[in-house]
C-alpha cells in the first residue's frame, strides 16, 4: 500500500502501476501535449494557480494532468461522468504523480457530486469542466468560493451551451474559454474522436456486426457526422435523423437518408443518440422498434433515451454482458440499452484516442496559461479560444505528423488584402 500524503477518493490504489503503463502508452501519442508539458516545466507559467478540473479521468487527462503540474499548478481533479474513470489511471495519478483525484467509476450520483465538491476542495482560482457539473455546482452551492477565480475553460459541446445560457441570464460569474469552439478541438475530437470511439464502446460491449446494419444516428453536428462517416464506412446502412434543417440538408448531400425518427425507429437495428438533447428516443419509439434493437448514446448526458419511458414500457430486464441491459417488453420484444444510456465511448471503451486528445487538451492547457496571463481582463463571458493558440496547436500536430504545409507568397499576401485586382 502506497503512503500517499495526498487527498483521494479512488477504487484501489494498487491498481496504480497499470495505470501508469496506460499513461504513458498515451504519452506518446500526445506529442503537441509534451512539448507544452516540457515548455511548462522550464517556464512554470501556472506558478500559484490552483487549478480545479472536472474531466473525464482517462489516461489522456492524466497527460494533461501532469503538464499542469509541471507548469506549476496545485490542481485536483474529479469526473465529469459517474461511468467515464479509468480506475487505474485515478490511482496512478495519486499513487505516482501526487495528484489528488475523487473518481470511482460507477459511482451513484451522490458520490459524484461529493467529488466535485472535493475537487474544490483547495479554493480555485481556475476552473476546468467538461459539461459544465463544476461551474453550475459553484454557482449554486459554492458561491463562496467565486470570488477567488479568476476564470475557467470548458470542453464539450454541451458544456459551452449550459454556459451561455448562464451568460445570457447574466448569472455567470467568471470568464470561460470554450475550448469546444477551437477548430483544432471540434473538428478532430468530436469528428474522428466521437466517430471512432463511439463505434468502439457499441462494438467492445456488444461485438455486433456493423456491416448490413441499418444504424439510426440522431443529431447530424460535428459528432453525428463523424459516427456517421465511420459507420458508413464499417458497412452499416446509415439513418440520420435531425430536428436543423441545414444539417439534415448536409445528412442528404453527404449520401445518407435521412427520416423522422417515427419512421426510422421501425426500420433500425442500432440507434446512436448524440443530439445534446433530452429524450430523443422515448416510447413511442421503443413502442415500434425491432425486437433486438440496441440503443447508445454518445451525447454528453444520460438524457437522450428516455430510460424511464422504457422501463415503464418493460416487465424485466436482465444485465446480459457488461454495459448491455435487456429490456423485455410486455409484448415479448427486447431492447438493448448500452452502459445506461452514459455516453458509450467511455462506459465501454476508452473515449478518444490520445492522438486526437493530444489536440484538444493542447487547447485546455494553453487556455489555462492564457487565463494566468491575462488576469482580471477578461468579463463575466464566454471565449473561444484565441486563434493564435488554435493556429499553433495545428502548425505543432503537422510538425509531429512529418507533414510540410507550403506558405503564401508575397504577392498572394497581398492579393488577399486588396480588392481593386479583378478577372
Ligand atoms: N472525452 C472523450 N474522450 C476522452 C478521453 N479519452 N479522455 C478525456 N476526455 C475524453
Amino acid at each position: 500500500m502506497s503512503t500517499t500524503t495526498v487527498e483521494y477518493d479512488v477504487k484501489d490504489l494498487s491498481l496504480a502501476p497499470r495505470g501508469r503503463n496506460r499513461i504513458e502508452w498515451a504519452h506518446q501519442f500526445m506529442p503537441v501535449v509534451e512539448l507544452i508539458r516540457q515548455r511548462f516545466a522550464r517556464e512554470k507559467p501556472l506558478k500559484g494557480l490552483k487549478v480545479s478540473a472536472c474531466l473525464h479521468v482517462t489516461s489522456e487527462t492524466a497527460n494533461l494532468a501532469i503538464a499542469l503540474k509541471e507548469g506549476g499548478a496545485d490542481l485536483r481533479l474529479c469526473a465529469s461522468n459517474p461511468l467515464s474513470t479509468q480506475d487505474e489511471v485515478a490511482a496512478a495519478l495519486v499513487v505516482e504523480f501526487g495528484i489528488p483525484v475523487f473518481a470511482i467509476k460507477g459511482e451513484d450520483n451522490k458520490t459524484y457530486y461529493k467529488h466535485v465538491l472535493q475537487a474544490l476542495g483547495h479554493s480555485p482560482s481556475v476552473t476546468m469542466d467538461d459539461g459544465a457539473d463544476l461551474v453550475s455546482t459553484l454557482h449554486s452551492e459554492k458561491k463562496e468560493l467565486i470570488a477567488g477565480i479568476r476564470g475557467g475553460t470548458e470542453e464539450t459541446t454541451t458544456g459551452v451551451l449550459r454556459l451561455r445560457s448562464m451568460a445570457e441570464e447574466g448569472v455567470l460569474r467568471y470568464p470561460i474559454i470554450a475550448v469546444n469552439e477551437a477548430r483544432t478541438k471540434h473538428l478532430f475530437d468530436n469528428r474522428y474522436g466521437t466517430g471512432q470511439s463511439t463505434l468502439d464502446g457499441i462494438v467492445r460491449a456488444t461485438n455486433v456486426l456493423l456491416a448490413g446494419s441499418r444504424v439510426v444516428i440522431s443529431g447530424y453536428g460535428w459528432c453525428g457526422k463523424g459516427i456517421a462517416m465511420r459507420a458508413k464506412g464499417m458497412g452499416a446502412d446509415v439513418i440520420v435523423t435531425e430536428v436543423d434543417p441545414t444539417k439534415a440538408l448536409e445528412a442528404v448531400m453527404d449520401g445518407f437518408r435521412v427520416m423522422p425518427m417515427a419512421e426510422a425507429a421501425k426500420v433500425g437495428n442500432i440507434f446512436i443518440t448524440v443530439t445534446g438533447n433530452k429524450n430523443v428516443l422515448g416510447p413511442e419509439h421503443f413502442q415500434v422498434m425491432t425486437s433486438g434493437a440496441i440503443l447508445a448514446n454518445s451525447g454528453h448526458f444520460n438524457v437522450e433515451i428516455d430510460i424511464p419511458g422504457l422501463e415503464s414500457l418493460a416487465s424485466g430486464k436482465n444485465t446480459i454482458r457488461d454495459f448491455v441491459e435487456e429490456y423485455a417488453l410486455r409484448d415479448g420484444r427486447k431492447l438493448y440499452l448500452l452502459g445506461e444510456g452514459r455516453l458509450i465511448n467511455l462506459a465501454s471503451a476508452e473515449g478518444h484516442p490520445a492522438a486526437v486528445m493530444d489536440m484538444s487538451f493542447a487547447n485546455q492547457a494553453l487556455a489555462v496559461e492564457y487565463l494566468a496571463i491575462h488576469r482580471g481582463e477578461l468579463q463575466k463571458r464566454v471565449y473561444p479560444v484565441p486563434d493564435e493558440i488554435d493556429r499553433e496547436i495545428a502548425r505543432l500536430k503537422l510538425s509531429s505528423m512529418g507533414v510540410r504545409i507550403d506558405a503564401l507568397t508575397p504577392e498572394q499576401e497581398t492579393y488577399l488584402h486588396t480588392w481593386s485586382e479583378g478577372t
